[in-house]
């Protein structure tokens, strides 16, 4: 992950936009629908007579509610087609009670050596920096590859969960994939046609280098290939790139809202310039403080560049002196660069300046010409302000330019040229043929910073995000917006103000300011108010012509429908937020993205045990996360729960070959607290929505309780983003739930002689 993107992650808490409140709001959670009436009257018949039946063993349990029995109950088969496609799952899935004694020692299988790759970007500490590096804005995602996807199927349990981005990449997938209808909007059809052109296309292959070496005759040439006609300047290069290419050879260029001016609900859109990304890893020097290419990776990076040389034809006498120029062009206006938490530091980030004294500052770029090219047809002027994360970069860069402009425009080599031009081939490598791929994946194996290999569907689902994400967020919003989303996410919220009411606080003022905080806030599902109608959507697309033969002007499109993109968010438009995959605040409003509400985590004829088990957990996680990130410091509770839960743990798993055991380290137990809380928050928005409709069905003829915690299993073991700061398998949390809660289905105690510990009271009230 590159550094500009933990910048945008900062902002992705703070992207507001303004909206309206949701229809949710007027309707609050409904009860059950009509059509569940019938069934409810069945149900309500059958709790008495389940109710009547074992009343006798209830007055013997001492039970007060009648329902937990039948939340234990056996319950009606989902035979929905999304239903029997989860069974399938279930039929595999490991399930606690029939292992009681081990099964969170191994549940996971093969947990241990899918640890989860973790970025080369700099984290922030402190304040939840975890959460930061984990899921990122749209924009972004389109550069993050596939992680835990490609290894579905390959480790013995078939059917695991998937993580977020590949479940939100296949729903989309299976939008585009879908045969045509009839009533489909001409945006539809061409997001779709380029999806198409893009997984069947030979073109790429055929064509090979030609169409860039097409494109680069039409730019005038290069120095490189001694073809070269001047037709343009620096300056309007620089800005045909970033207007017509998405490519930002020499600085990067977003939009997004200031962070740092104190004010959260600010909305207001700024332009936002930082260093770009560099193709090779960068040391820096904490005592020095200053960057430096790493040398080791000089060598293969010189052999990358030689390589596309050779691929784009160039005769191998040239490719010494232009990649040995490009190189040490690349190096030195590296030098400038610095880490996040050094310019956090240096208050270097959210630079408030006007393009006029950047001018001043940085002479050597036309930054009105660029920005106004790079956001047409917008009009920007002299005295807008963009915000700067990097200056003495940015004055590093302009001075580099001049004093390399004066020294080879004697010699005809020009550098800068040929650096823009790479930067182009940069951009455009996932439309050329695999040569160029190749070539790039060997260097990132050469620096150590490979990604694994991801299907063909998932780079063509990517490039369709790319070009169409404010269509596909309109579609995904159309599918999975339901009213079953929203009622879990009131009933989460709910239920987390129960626990929070629960808490122990250290010292007064913390329990005022927390709930403030909580009450403040409103959830709901993104569903964006100005969003675009057909009309819109069709307007937008208007000038898109996708061709099913030539995938490399298609993409070229892609890069322009970028540049509107970028102007849109500058013109306040809405930013298309169904495609995220994580909360996050807006102004008063937390968002939960409809991306989260996709299959195999959620769907509205699941089982409600199911979607509260999976996605109930992980939305409840999400919050604590997002809400709570310092709750260890105000509340006594989680560092009292987690020790208590992890001395449950070493407890349980004594003499099973644990190895030593070892105190939690804060972070750890602030995390086992947060894992444990959300299963009980989610347990009892469980609840909360049984006993408003308590008709619900399952699967595998589980227990609707059952089925609940099985989900959690599941979906905690497969699709656990937090995984490395847990110190056992989080599904291990079924057992302290269970040690004491009449809600399980049995005890989750074994026959050995560790049985013959009292078990550990690891529970809050509300779970009671
Ligand atoms: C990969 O890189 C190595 C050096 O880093 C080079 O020797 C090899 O030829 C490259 N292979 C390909 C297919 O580019
Ligand atoms: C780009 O344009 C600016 C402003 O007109 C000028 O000062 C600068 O010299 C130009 N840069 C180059 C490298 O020609």
């Amino acid at each position: 992950m590159n550094k500009m993107i933990e910048i945008r992650i900062f902002q992705q808490e703070m992207v507001t936009m303004p909206e309206e409140r949701p229809q949710s709001d007027e309707s609050n959670p409904v009860v059950c629908n009509k059509n569940r009436k019938l069934i409810l009257a069945l149900f309500a018949f059958s709790l008495f007579a389940i109710t009547l039946g074992l009343a006798f063993y209830a007055h013997q349990q001492k039970m007060g509610d009648p329902w937990i029995l039948l939340l234990k109950s056996a319950a009606p088969p989902c035979l929905s087609p999304a239903c029997l496609k989860a069974s399938e799952r279930f039929s595999v899935t490991m399930d606690p009670f029939s292992r009681p004694c081990d099964y969170f020692l191994s549940a996971c299988g093969s947990s241990s050596h899918r640890g989860r790759q973790r970025g080369k970007g700099i984290v922030i500490e402190g304040n939840g920096g975890q959460d930061k590096k984990r899921d990122v804005g749209s924009e972004d995602r389109v550069k993050m590859r596939g992680k835990t996807d490609v290894q579905e199927k390959h480790d013995g349990l078939l059917d695991k969960f998937p993580d977020r981005q590949t479940a939100l990449l296949k729903a989309i997938k299976e939008m585009l994939d879908r045969p045509d209808e009839g009533a489909m909007s001409t945006a539809e059809q061409k997001a779709k046609k380029f999806f198409k052109a893009c997984m069947e296309s030979e073109s790429p292959e055929k064509a090979g280098s030609e169409p860039f070496l097409t494109l680069l005759k039409q730019m005038g040439g290069w120095a490189v290939s001694g073809e070269w006609i001047k037709t343009l300047d620096f300056n309007s290069t620089l800005a045909l790139l970033m207007s017509q290419y998405s490519t930002f050879p020499f600085f990067s260029v977003y939009v997004g809202p200031n962070a740092d001016d104190g004010q959260t609900n600010s909305n207001q859109p700024y332009i936002q310039i930082d260093e770009p990304h560099f193709q090779f890893p960068i040391d820096w020097n904490s005592k020095t403080q200053k960057s430096k290419a790493s040398s080791q990776y000089l060598r293969p990076f010189f052999s990358s560049c030689s390589q596309y040389l050779v691929l784009l034809g160039v005769p191998s006498s040239r490719t010494t002196q232009h990649c040995g120029l490009f190189m040490s062009l690349s190096t030195t206006l590296a030098l400038a660069t610095s880490p996040l938490p050094y310019r956090l530091s240096q208050r270097l980030l959210y630079h408030t300046i006007t393009i006029q004294e950047l001018q001043i500052l940085a002479p050597a770029i036309d930054w009105l010409a660029c920005l106004k090219a790079s956001f047409q047809p917008l009009p920007i002027s002299q005295s807008d302000v963009v915000l700067v994360h990097n200056l003495p970069y940015l004055i590093h860069m302009s001075q580099t330019i001049s004093q390399w402009k004066i020294q080879h425009d004697i010699m005809g080599t020009d550098p800068l040229h040929t650096y823009m031009m790479f930067s182009l081939l940069q951009t455009l490598i996932p439309a050329l043929d695999s040569r160029f791929t190749k070539t790039m994946k060997n260097f990132s194996i050469a620096t150590g910073d490979a990604q694994e290999d991801v299907p063909r569907w998932w780079k063509c689902v990517q490039q369709t995000e790319q070009g169409f994400e404010t269509l596909l967020s309109h579609l995904i919003r159309e599918r999975h917006a339901q009213k079953e989303a929203e009622e879990l996410i009131h009933d989460i919220y709910s239920s987390l103000k129960m626990k929070l009411a629960d808490l122990a606080w250290r010292d007064e003022k913390s329990p005022g300011f927390i709930f403030d905080k909580i009450k403040s806030f409103t959830p709901r599902l993104s569903t964006e108010t100005n969003a675009p109608n057909h009309a819109d959507l069709n307007q937008l697309y208007a000038e898109v012509l996708v061709s099913e033969e030539d995938y490399f002007s298609n993409y070229l499109q892609v890069l322009l429908l970028e540049q509107k993109r970028r102007s849109r968010l500058l013109s306040h438009a809405t930013q298309a937020e169904g495609l995220s995959i994580t909360p996050f605040l807006s102004g008063n409003d937390i968002i939960v993205p409809v991306g989260m509400f996709v299959l195999p985590f959620f769907h509205f004829s699941h089982p409600r045990a199911l979607n509260y088990g999976t996605l109930g957990f992980l939305v409840a996680k999400d919050f604590l996360h997002l809400l709570l990130p310092d709750i260890h410091k105000q509340a006594k509770n989680p560092e009292l729960e987690s020790a208590c839960v992890w001395s449950h743990y070493l407890r349980v798993t004594e003499g099973l070959g644990r190895v030593d055991a070892f105190s939690l380290s804060p972070s750890k137990q602030q995390e086992v607290w947060v894992q444990y809380s959300a299963l009980e928050v989610a347990l009892n928005a469980y609840k909360m929505s049984f006993t408003r409709c308590p008709a619900d069905s399952s699967l595998s003829g589980l227990s609707y309780i059952h089925l609940f915690l099985s989900s959690f299993t599941k979906v905690s073991c497969d699709a656990d983003s937090y995984r490395e700061f847990m110190p056992f398998e989080p599904s291990f949390l079924v057992s302290v739930l269970c040690s004491n809660s009449r809600f399980c289905p049995k005890p989750l105690t074994c026959l050995n002689k560790y049985q013959s510990y009292p078990p550990e009271v690891c529970l809050s009230q509300t779970t009671h």
